[in-house]
């Protein structure tokens, strides 16, 4: 079949499309109904059914593949190599399970991950998928005030965590930025379950604080048999950011998850079982979620988890690990790409690299210069492919598992089987079908699955977020600008909102924004992106200060900017600091008092900030653009 039948059949006969998918996992019940959009835009996929995913990724393969490798762990920053089979997999997740039940964690209780690259954090995510437990990682570089309000909103139970990271050599405390996180929010977990790696003391809290080496050391072996969950109950929630500074929990099922990685697996990510899958990602964002713990798994592939940097003894780290493990698949972001361009490409060639059958990339658009040279470097296909936290999966991309098509240079491809994906106009919401017009990239309902089921405890949130009412139609917004050929290939042309998105993370600027308005000596605030050659987008700030006075030269700026830019990686983390941080006297704003973000962008990037029409007062950018000129000249 081609992928236009299959494409088609998805959209058209979509129950017969997703029943045959459903059987690429193993279900204790089979499913009812396969769709249930009856009340839309929410989507219940696979109900009646009962599964779970650790059974799906874990114990299924025990029968054909017990002694094969299922988890590589890999860490140039502490040494660490070790290989785990699928039986040891199970062991390991087994016992975590073990701690947990033991800290009382029950079917449906939170649990958060705060945890660095290290093969813990797989067995924890997975151990709780095992129990019914509901987890919630956060990104090991987030700092206290982040950390704060996902534990506020996610109200765990139970959270686990280590004494550290490493990136670069540069140990990085976890511990200390924990208790503050917990400090400073109003919800307290019970119990704190803490894997001691030697990188950094800790002090712990006596009857809350427990060791993860103790505690499942105490079931060796454990047996904990996987909990049957109905394919609608909630496997887990991730945060992500978006318009308003809140981070929404984006919230996942368990069945229509499944179901969608192992999909994805066999028709787009080459997942051959048997074979390694090497994604570069982290376990904090979604990728990592879905391709480097799940998906590959599911697929019954070894996955490789690396903690470190990718020029890191050197610039051939990750093709060694390509040679030595024999990779067949492997999936980074764009940014990766171009600091590795940056390096000697000889190390392209210096290992053998003929296992590797594709590179997969996303995250972040991704720039032909780039695209080319990898591609010529590796000699294998470069697929680029489209999607966001939302969706657990790619929107836009090429399934060559499907049908070999060719990808186009700057498109991440065409939509993907499952999505009924449009343009619509910016403010009349009317769909474009002209190619190349500019619009809005929506989806329409139902959403497939995997795709997001809600935002965690905010239905109405999820409601008035995403969907809008088109003319005749509901319609769930990515908040992507973007355009499509006379071929149906998509172009995406950055975001809608302000949301940022630098080195392949997402970030909010309103959170930026709350952080640095936290300072004492700033009165006002606006965080823009603007291109950055490395990192796609850098943060950038304006800040009205409250007492100008001080500010009289260059050093003074440059002690407030330093001490801003701290402030940020203290409550933030490092990830949200911004590259720069200017001081003018007004921020450009309406007469009804709207930031003029898009035009502060324009200018900032040297553009044309369009139309000015409503601008309260036109100095307010023109100081923008004086502090911009010498740079961009
Ligand atoms: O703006 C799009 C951009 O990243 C956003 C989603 O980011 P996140 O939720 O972190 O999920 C990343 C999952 C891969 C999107 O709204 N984006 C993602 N992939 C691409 C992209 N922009 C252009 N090309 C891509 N391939």
């Amino acid at each position: 079949m081609g992928y236009a039948e299959f494409y088609r059949r998805s959209i058209d006969d979509r129950d017969a499309f997703w029943a045959e998918q459903a059987r690429l996992i193993d279900w204790k019940e089979p499913p009812r109904t396969i769709c249930d959009h009856s009340h839309p835009p929410f989507t219940r996929w696979f109900a009646g059914g009962t599964t779970n995913l650790c059974h799906n990724a874990v114990d299924r393969h025990l029968k054909d593949r017990a002694d094969q490798p299922a988890l590589i762990y890999v860490s140039t920053e502490t040494g660490a190599e070790r290989t785990y089979t699928f039986r040891e997999l199970h062991g390991e997740v087994q016992r975590a399970a073990a701690a947990l039940k033991d800290l009382g964690v029950q079917k449906g209780d939170r649990v958060l991950i705060y945890m660095p690259m290290i093969a813990e954090a797989a067995f924890a995510m997975l151990a709780c998928a095992r129990i019914g437990a509901i987890h919630s990682v956060v990104f090991g570089g987030f700092a206290s005030v982040s950390l704060a309000s996902r534990i506020e909103d996610a109200t765990p139970k139970v959270i686990i965590s280590a004494d550290a990271g490493s990136r670069g050599g540069k140990v990085l405390a976890y511990k200390p930025l924990l208790d503050e996180a917990i400090r400073l929010s109003s919800h307290k977990p019970e119990s704190v379950l803490l894997v001691d790696r030697g990188l950094a003391p800790m002090e712990r809290v006596a009857g809350r604080d427990h060791d993860w080496a103790e505690l499942t050391g105490r079931h060796s072996p454990a047996a904990v048999p996987c909990e049957w969950l109905d394919s609608t109950a909630i496997s887990y929630t991730i945060y992500t950011s978006g318009t308003t500074g809140r981070p929404k929990g984006v919230q996942r099922d368990v069945g229509g998850y499944a179901v969608a990685l192992a999909a994805s697996m066999k028709h787009i990510f080459l997942g051959e079982p048997g074979e390694t899958y090497f994604s570069t990602s982290d376990i904090g964002w979604v990728v990592g979620h879905s391709y480097i713990v799940y998906g590959p798994l599911i697929a019954g592939m070894a996955t490789i988890m690396y903690e470190g940097l990718p020029i890191r003894p050197d610039a051939g780290i990750w093709w060694s690990l390509v040679e030595k493990y024999k990779v067949s698949a492997m999936f980074s972001a764009p940014t990766a790409v171009r600091v590795l361009k940056k390096q000697d490409p000889a190390f392209l060639k210096k290992y053998d690299l003929s296992s590797l059958k594709a590179l997969f990339l996303a995250g972040e658009p991704l720039d032909e210069p780039t695209a080319r040279w990898i591609s010529d470097g590796l000699g294998v296909p470069i697929i680029d492919n489209y999607w966001q936290t939302e969706s657990g999966w790619p929107i836009l991309t090429i399934a060559n598992g499907v049908e070999k098509k060719s990808s186009k240079f700057g498109s991440p491809g065409v939509p993907m089987y499952g999505y009924d994906v449009k343009l619509v106009h910016e403010s009349t919401g009317e769909e474009l079908t002209r190619p190349d017009e500019k619009g809005v990239v929506v989806i329409e309902g139902p959403t497939p699955p995997g795709f997001m089921q809600t935002v965690w405890g905010d239905d109405e949130r999820f409601v008035k977020t995403y969907w809008q009412t088109v003319p005749g139609r509901m319609v769930y917004s990515t908040f992507d600008w973007g355009i499509r050929d006379e071929d149906g290939y998509f172009y995406i042309l950055g975001r809608t909102d302000d949301v940022i998105n630098v080195a392949g993370h997402r970030l909010g600027t309103r959170e930026i924004e709350e952080s640095i308005s936290s300072h004492p000596n700033v009165a006002e605030v606006a965080v823009v992106g603007v291109a950055d050659p490395l990192k796609g987008q850098a943060a950038m700030a304006f800040v009205v200060a409250r007492d100008a006075s001080a500010l009289t030269d260059d050093k003074a700026k440059l002690k407030l900017e330093g001490d801003i830019m701290k402030l940020v990686d203290e409550q933030l983390g490092a990830v949200a600091r911004p590259s720069r941080v200017h001081f003018v006297n007004l921020l450009p704003k309406t007469r009804s008092g709207k930031l003029l973000r898009r035009a502060i962008q324009a200018v900032a990037e040297g553009r044309d900030a369009g139309d000015l029409t409503t601008i309260e007062d036109p100095s307010a950018l023109q100081q923008i653009r004086d502090l911009m000129g010498p740079i961009q000249k």
